[in-house]
């Protein structure tokens, strides 16, 4: 392709961008296609002889558009939101440009000192202290990941890296039994073992208790075993629980054991002065992730994570080849000594761009309108005698289900589970579930980019009418 083509098919597929904005919500929210459909469609073998990038489009939405579920529709209420803005795909389209390798600051020092400058400017904005510093990595699974691994290197001085596992004992992970499933990934992944994860049990708000920790705790002290890291969870994806940051931490300083935070979610909303109080206990932080890719308008992939002893993190990850020394070492930050992967992606360039357009005054903005929509769906569901709420109202989510008089549990936990794929096989919103003391829950999310009160009325209507048509 030359580049007089390239510029062509770079102005039509702007075009093809813009309307697919201004149309996304035409579009069915959830793609309806049958397993395999779109598979049988794409030829078995690659073309031999080259093919224009018009047929490539022509295919792209012909055979690919019917599959693809529209995150970025604003009846999008499934899951946690994985957000998007126009500013952040203006920037999206420059990194693919460049196509840097950002592996270390030789390779790209605006790269590297770019993200050091949005991780000072991220700490700052959800109000981590300023002894933590940050790098961006793909994932809350990866970072979560780079924290336990920290963690086993830390408890053990630093011998697993080196030695292996063998005489390191038997490490011992702890967490809620409402936190997210990365963390038993991370614990599957990195030789600690599964069985060696203590899913503590949760209050009634769903957030971890802390007594219940503590016992785990000394239970396992007294059989020999090492308390290495607790997983605390500011969001949990059931619910949005938040646990308690204090009385967590300050059990894990007493024993020295590392705490991790993940607030995949509900850590965009550490930057409103009204939700600080979820960081409440901050001194006890060893590390921190929260996911600008869902609630900041930021394209995945784009996770924030914050440790406050970053040598302790580049002690467990640094390697030195031949080939990647370089006179500047030491004097500046080389990432791919911060995680897993060599190479990485200049990520920081969408997190510049997003946080300069919206402003920071821009972006709390758009966070309270969720929070708001979230509080008035919750009054519209109070109202009717046949819904009930089934956890706290946070931020951005409200848990519910439909509870016409004279049914068994069993019997609404069909009923729920009927009315949740009917409304998402309708395509005109979506909606995930989960199970709450053995109630099946319907979860919905105010927080897509461009949701608004309006979409929030519709879709609320749309669930009522459905839910007492299936009942009646
Ligand atoms: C609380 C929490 N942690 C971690 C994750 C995993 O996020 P990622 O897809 O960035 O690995 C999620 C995903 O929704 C989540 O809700």
């Amino acid at each position: 392709m030359t580049t007089d083509e390239f510029r062509k098919h770079a102005h039509e597929l702007v075009e093809w961008m813009a309307s697919y904005m201004e149309n996304v919500e035409n579009y069915p929210v959830k793609s309806s296609v049958e397993p395999g459909e779109i598979f049988n469609k794409i030829p078995d073998n690659p073309p031999e002889h080259s093919e224009s990038f018009d047929q490539v489009m022509m295919d792209f939405d012909r055979i690919l558009m019917p599959g693809i579920t529209h995150w970025q529709n604003p009846n999008f209420f499934a899951y946690f939101p994985s957000n998007t803005s126009p500013s952040s795909i203006l920037a999206e389209m420059l990194t693919s440009t460049l196509a840097s390798q950002c592996m270390i600051w030789e390779t790209s020092p605006a790269a590297a000192e770019l993200e050091e400058k949005m991780m000072i400017w991220l700490r700052d904005m959800i109000g981590l202290p300023p002894e933590f510093e940050g790098v961006i990595q793909d994932s809350a699974s990866t970072a979560t990941l780079a924290a336990i691994l920290t963690a086993r290197e830390k408890i053990s001085n630093y011998s697993i890296n080196n030695e292996g596992a063998e005489h390191a004992g038997t490490l011992k992970v702890y967490c809620s039994d409402q936190t997210h499933s990365s963390v038993e990934k991370a614990v599957k992944i990195c030789g600690i073992g599964r069985k060696n994860l203590v899913k503590i049990s949760v209050k009634q708000d769903f957030s971890m208790d802390p007594e219940k920790l503590n016992e785990a705790i000394i239970n396992d002290k007294k059989r020999g075993h090492i308390p290495c890291c607790v997983v605390a969870t500011l969001g949990t994806t059931g619910t949005t629980a938040v646990d308690s940051i204090m009385s967590i931490g300050a059990i894990c300083r007493e024993n020295g054991i590392w705490l991790h935070v993940d607030a995949a979610m509900a850590g965009t909303a550490l930057i409103l002065p009204e939700f600080q109080w979820m960081l409440e206990g901050r001194e006890y932080i060893d590390s921190f992730l929260f996911n600008p890719h869902k609630w900041m308008f930021t394209n995945f992939d784009c996770t924030a994570f914050f440790v406050k002893d970053a040598g302790a993190l580049i002690r467990t990850f640094e390697i030195l080849p031949e080939y990647l020394k370089t006179r500047t070492r030491g004097k500046v930050n080389d990432y791919r000594d911060w995680g897993v992967p060599l190479g990485r992606r200049f990520r920081a360039l969408k997190l510049w761009s997003v946080i300069r357009t919206y402003g920071t005054e821009g972006l709390r903005g758009k966070i309270r309108y969720h929070i708001s929509l979230a509080a008035s769906l919750s009054e519209m569901i109070l109202k009717e005698a046949d819904f009930e709420i089934l956890a706290p109202v946070i931020i951005s989510l409200v848990c519910f289900r439909y509870k016409p008089s004279g049914l068994k549990e069993d019997q609404l936990n069909l009923l729920n589970e009927k009315l949740n794929h009917l409304l998402n096989d309708s395509g005109k919103i979506y909606l995930s579930h989960t199970v709450l003391n053995n109630k099946y829950t319907l979860r919905m999310v105010t927080a897509q980019t461009n949701v608004t009160l309006e979409h929030v009325e519709k879709a609320w209507d749309l669930i009522m009418k459905t839910a007492r048509g299936l009942n009646s």
